[in-house]
């Protein structure tokens, strides 16, 4: 199994690819999407290093809603379009953010925070929540990341039940 260190660019396919088994391990058989939300912010917070927070916000009456997640007390409502979480629902796209200082209207939730990456959680065509990681170091998150947890989002989604 991989330990929470830091992992070169070169070898995060094979993280991911361990990390997704994992993930279709975890969630097989269960479709409760709370448990599952759980579960999976756990896995990522426990194998993912260098993180300070990992998460999931869920779409309620048209605004993201804190779910589970791992890390300091968070904040709670966040408005789509503020913050990069809202970024990621209103574009409809993940969102990866080098140096959250530098992001007009991001939410510090924990000062410790330096880089985000947030990936919307998309069912037939709607937003329903976001999977939202945070770095205490800058540029934590890359491309493979993003993609890594891209697929993340996608075996929770295809395991739990709306
Ligand atoms: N920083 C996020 C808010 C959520 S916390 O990081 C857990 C944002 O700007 O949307």
């Amino acid at each position: 199994m991989f330990q929470a260190q830091a992992i070169a660019s070169s070898d995060k396919s094979g993280f991911y690819s361990e990390l997704t088994s994992q993930l279709e391990g975890l969630l097989a058989g269960e479709s409760d999407p709370v448990a599952n939300a759980a579960n999976t912010s756990a896995l990522l917070f426990q194998m993912m290093p260098d993180l300070n927070w990992a998460g999931f916000y869920i779409m309620r009456d048209g605004e993201l809603v804190l779910g589970p997640f791992q890390g300091k007390p968070a904040c709670v409502r966040i408005p789509v379009g503020r913050g990069v979480c809202g970024a990621a629902v209103a574009r409809r796209q993940s969102m990866l953010v080098d140096d959250v200082h530098a992001f007009p209207g991001h939410i510090a939730c924990d000062a410790a925070s330096r880089s985000e990456l947030v990936v919307p959680l998309i069912r037939d065509g709607e937003v329903i929540g976001v999977i939202d990681l945070d770095s205490p170091s800058p540029s934590r998150f890359d491309s493979a990341d993003q993609a890594g947890i891209e697929r993340i989002a996608e075996i929770y989604l295809a395991a739990s039940a709306s």
